[in-house]
């Protein structure tokens, strides 16, 4: 433009067409984006579709009593690691008791193979005299409900999630168990209440208040026999005393095997099962065990009494 090969009109329409260049490029890049994202999703959607459904043949457990019986269990992980080594159980309907143990023990897998998360090929585990392996997984999942540690919300709203237990539920029942499990309180100060949504996989809740929500998903559910692993470790003691006292009113029939480190809730059973090394190595009465110099002694020094509660 200094030496006038340019007029100034020129220039400002040159720098005003280079504007709309800025929005397509910047356009073309973050499609590329989202194309490289698409391809992944798409990549796992299709690895998903392309898994074998598990097969649901079989017997189908009708009216049971809530029985287990384990004989003779041993259990390997696929990459060898030997997990339960002869495990023998036996529960009775109605029954609670806690499974007790180091961490790597064996209690997750033990729970986990009730419900059948890993296939095993021998006949050891019955439920109600039946052979767990002769069931139909809908059945026996029916039945046998297992409650983890990490919660799985779907997003949606808190009642959505605890109705999805049951089809034909009502809302009303969903609240009222809701309330007996002391969740009601922290619902309704949501700020849409019930109708609050949790975000993606309930990440707008606390820890706690995800078990609170599994817990009474699965009272809804009413099952014969309820696996909680750990699934009452993010509530305070308080809390935790609540849910236990509602379960056993809620579910009387219910035979509970529960797994965890903290002695408040092993004390909620009437029977304590001690795992070591995948070995069942003691078994009793928490006031006989606490006598007795052995593995639960040792795992109650350093796990259950925690520092806080001794
Ligand atoms: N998916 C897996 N693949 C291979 N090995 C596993 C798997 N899950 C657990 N194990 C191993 O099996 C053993 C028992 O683990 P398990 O999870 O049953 O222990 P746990 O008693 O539940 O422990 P925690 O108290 O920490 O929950 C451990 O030695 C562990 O390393
Ligand atoms: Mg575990």
């Amino acid at each position: 433009m200094i030496r006038g090969q340019l007029t100034l009109g020129t220039v400002i329409a040159f720098m005003t067409l280079l504007t709309y260049l800025y929005g397509p490029t910047q356009n073309m890049i973050t499609t590329r984006l989202n194309l490289e994202r698409a391809k992944v999703a798409a990549e796992r959607v299709l690895e998903l579709l392309d898994e074998e459904p598990e097969e649901d043949r079989g017997v189908s457990l009708s009216a049971p009593a809530g029985r287990v019986e384990v004989r003779d269990l041993s259990f390997a992980y696929p990459n060898g690691k030997a997990a339960l080594r002869h495990v023998a159980l036996r529960v009775e309907p109605g029954e609670w008791v806690a499974l007790v143990g180091h961490t790597g023990s064996g209690k997750s897998t033990l729970l986990s193979l009730l419900v059948w998360l890993f296939p095993i090929p021998e006949v050891r585990i019955w439920i109600d005299g039946q052979d767990v392996a002769q069931l139909s997984l809908s059945s026996l999942r029916r039945e046998v409900l297992l409650v983890t540690q990490d919660v799985f919300l779907f997003s949606g709203t808190v009642l959505q999630n605890i109705r999805l237990a049951r089809a034909g539920g009502t809302d009303e029942e969903a609240m009222a168990v809701a309330q007996a499990l002391g969740a009601d309180g922290f619902i309704r100060g949501l700020p849409d209440g019930y109708k609050t949504l949790v975000g993606e996989r309930g990440a707008k809740l606390s820890g706690g208040q995800r078990q609170l929500i599994a817990l009474a998903r699965a009272v809804l559910r009413r099952p014969k026999v309820l696996l909680l692993d750990e699934a009452t470790s993010a509530l305070d003691s308080e809390s935790e005393a609540r849910v236990l006292q509602s379960l056993r009113a809620l579910l009387p029939t219910t035979t509970v095997i529960l797994a965890a480190h903290r002695l408040s809730t092993v004390r909620a059973a009437g029977r304590t099962v001690v795992l070591k090394d995948g070995r069942v190595v003691q078994e009793g009465r928490h006031e006989e065990l606490l006598v007795a110099p052995g593995e639960y002694r040792e795992v109650l020094a350093e796990q259950l009494v925690g520092g806080k509660e001794g």
